[in-house]
């Protein structure tokens, strides 16, 4: 378990979600166009549900489209839930078409979560595999993503960390099979231990919904089952959270 975040958060607030979008866009080109610059390639672990629509619409248009490296890029995802690619709930289907299906990235620098695979376990495992081998990793290295974007429920969950499940204790793997009684699903998901080996981790936060939980996780309690998202603390890596007004209306310094 990494260390309580002791320091105060990196917290941005932006107006609304649009210009939240725009501010994430640029954090985004900028990871990328600093990762390629160091290391020749930007790895990049894209987050799911609605937030990070908007992100990908405009990282897909000019003039964000035109400053990514795409042919150096290799996109991963933080989670995913466990659907065919095509289904409506699938997180890839989402970045493909908001994002990918627009971008001149090379089709086998795409690497897909297994949502459809029968065994959640076995695609988590072989998910694991092919980040490890992505990475050109030794047998005891762990991936270190350029950027990491997050995203947090009404309940503070991330990725699929959510409150009170098995993935929220796993330490000895990188992607794991979470079985969400409260959502009756299962979902594979990164583990807060490769998530916090990022060099740089950004939550993108909006929403009126997501003011309780965002100032139970940076100004509440330290209770990480009950607050995922208090997990997240980079060990040597930068932790950013992009909210809007909504989002941070709970919070001490911006309330009202
Ligand atoms: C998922 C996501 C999840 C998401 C949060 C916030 O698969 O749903 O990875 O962690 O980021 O639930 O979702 P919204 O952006 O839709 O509020």
């Amino acid at each position: 378990m990494s260390q309580p975040h002791t320091d105060p958060p990196d917290l941005r607030v932006y107006p609304d979600a649009a210009a939240l979008a725009n501010a994430a866009a640029g954090v985004f080109v900028e990871a990328a166009q600093h990762a390629v610059a160091t290391h020749g390639r930007f790895y990049v672990a894209l987050s799911g549900g609605s937030t990070p629509r908007a992100l990908f619409q405009l990282l897909a248009a000019a003039p964000y489209r035109e400053a990514v490296a795409w042919g150096h890029t290799m996109v991963f995802w933080g989670d995913e839930r466990c659907v065919p690619p095509d289904h409506p709930d699938s997180n890839y289907r989402m970045a493909r078409e908001a994002l990918l299906a627009h971008v001149p990235i090379p089709h086998d620098h795409v690497f897909r979560m297994p949502g459809e695979a029968t065994d959640p376990a076995t695609g988590a495992a072989l998910y694991e595999q092919t980040v490890r081998r992505a990475f050109a990793l030794g047998p005891h290295e762990d991936p270190r993503f350029d950027l990491v974007l997050l995203g947090m429920g009404p309940d503070g969950h991330t990725a699929s960390l959510f409150p009170h499940t098995a993935a929220l204790h796993v330490t000895d793997r990188l992607v794991v099979a979470n079985r969400v009684d409260k959502l009756d699903a299962t979902r594979l998901t990164l583990t807060a231990r490769v998530i916090n080996n990022a060099a740089l981790v950004a939550f993108l936060i909006a929403g009126s919904d997501k003011a309780e939980p965002l100032a139970g996780v940076l100004e509440g309690p330290r209770r990480p089952d009950e607050l995922p998202s208090q997990l997240i603390a980079p060990t040597h890596g930068h932790l950013l959270w992009l909210v809007d007004h909504a989002a941070a209306a709970r919070l001490t310094a911006h309330s009202g």
